[in-house]
């Protein structure tokens, strides 16, 4: 069976830059509180006529020059966003008919700040058994129109940041490199301590003014608990990538963890016992991108010469549901 390898990465943000001075300006917060509670600097917001597809197809032709592709050269799409353009249908056959597309399938991943990796075992999974040769893995996320800009919803709106982050995957006729293991977790006794209620089918109506008025569409997160389990599960499933794979912390060139907050991320690095040069970091730049961070991360990886041919990159997410999980690859 053929591993699977990366062909190309690629990411787009939007062009609004927003600083933590600009949420200041909103809210009542300080660039000193998001720095030290965060680590975020920045984060790109979408401006009027951008959407979550309209980013992912940026990044997915980015993607496909580096690998000298063509759109008619894929397979499958495979998008990964908690924050849809639309209710239904998927982001994925928007993406496939801006491509150009229109005999290949697309199909939507809600895994929030796990999905690229949940994407990725999908794809994994399809390009070893053969039934799918050249796959897009799509990460984007617009999350600046769905947060509560205002005090009252500054515990979200400081972290998140838009944009995507795509791989174009294929299958490796070399042994010894390719994704050695993915391993995804969920557990569903947390869905409620970072969420979006509704809109949503279990409620009758499932849309109303009282709804809104009650902030149900805006995220709320219990964020001392997702801190408390992200710092705790994160390091344990870059641990079982290691074991299951007879790898040594030594033999891991970079781990690209989802970046959610720079606080988790040394907890992650402190537990697993990695050195700093081995952590890659951006979310001073994204703010936390859902989806979208560990494409983005690794796409400027790659670009900074961080990750060459042979090296072993370790990834790990954390995210909403609670759902998380790791990946090893040889570069
Ligand atoms: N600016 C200024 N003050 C803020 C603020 C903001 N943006 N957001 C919250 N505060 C206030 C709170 O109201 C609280 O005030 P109080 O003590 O008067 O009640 C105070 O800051 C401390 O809030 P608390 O929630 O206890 O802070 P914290 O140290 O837990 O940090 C988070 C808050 C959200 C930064 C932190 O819990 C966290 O990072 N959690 C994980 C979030 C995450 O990564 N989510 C995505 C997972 S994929």
């Amino acid at each position: 069976m053929p591993r699977t390898e990366f062909l190309a990465t690629g990411f787009h943000v939007p062009s609004r830059l927003v600083t933590n001075e600009d949420l200041a300006g909103m809210m009542e917060t300080s660039d000193e509180w998001i720095l030290q509670r965060s680590g975020i600097k920045t984060r790109y917001w979408v401006g009027p006529g951008e959407t979550g597809v309209g980013l992912a197809k940026a990044a997915t032709l980015k993607a496909l020059a580096k690998a000298r592709l063509q759109p008619a050269d894929l397979d499958c799409i495979v998008y990964c966003t908690c924050t849809p353009d639309h209710f239904e249908p998927g982001n994925g056959v928007f993406l496939q008919r801006e491509l150009g597309l229109s005999d290949i399938p697309a199909v939507d991943v809600r895994n929030q700040c796990s999905g690229f990796l949940y994407g990725l075992s999908i794809a994994d999974a399809w390009i070893r058994t053969g039934q799918y040769r050249t796959v897009l893995l799509v990460g984007a996320e617009v999350h600046s129109r769905g947060l509560d800009k205002t005090t009252r919803g500054r515990d979200t709106a400081v972290l998140f940041g838009d944009g995507a982050g795509v791989a174009i995957l294929g299958p490796t006729v070399d042994d010894g490199r390719g994704v050695l293991s993915t391993h995804l977790f969920s557990d569903g006794r947390h869905a409620e301590k970072l969420w979006v209620d509704g809109p949503g089918l279990a409620h009758d109506p499932f849309v109303s003014h009282e709804m809104l008025d009650q902030n149900l569409h805006r995220p709320v997160m219990e964020g001392r608990e997702v801190f408390k389990f992200a710092s705790t599960l994160m390091p344990q499933s870059v641990q079982l990538a290691l074991q299951a794979n007879g790898l040594t912390l030594a033999d891991v060139k970079l781990l690209v963890p989802h970046q959610a907050n720079l606080r988790i991320i040394e907890m992650v690095r402190q537990a697993t016992g990695l050195r700093e040069e081995q952590v890659f970091i951006n979310i001073q730049k994204f703010g936390n991108t859902t989806a979208a961070s560990i494409p983005i991360a690794l796409d400027e990886a790659l670009d900074a010469g961080r990750l060459r041919r042979g090296d072993v990159l370790v990834l790990t997410a954390f995210g909403s549901g609670f759902t998380w999980g790791s990946a090893a690859v040889r570069w």
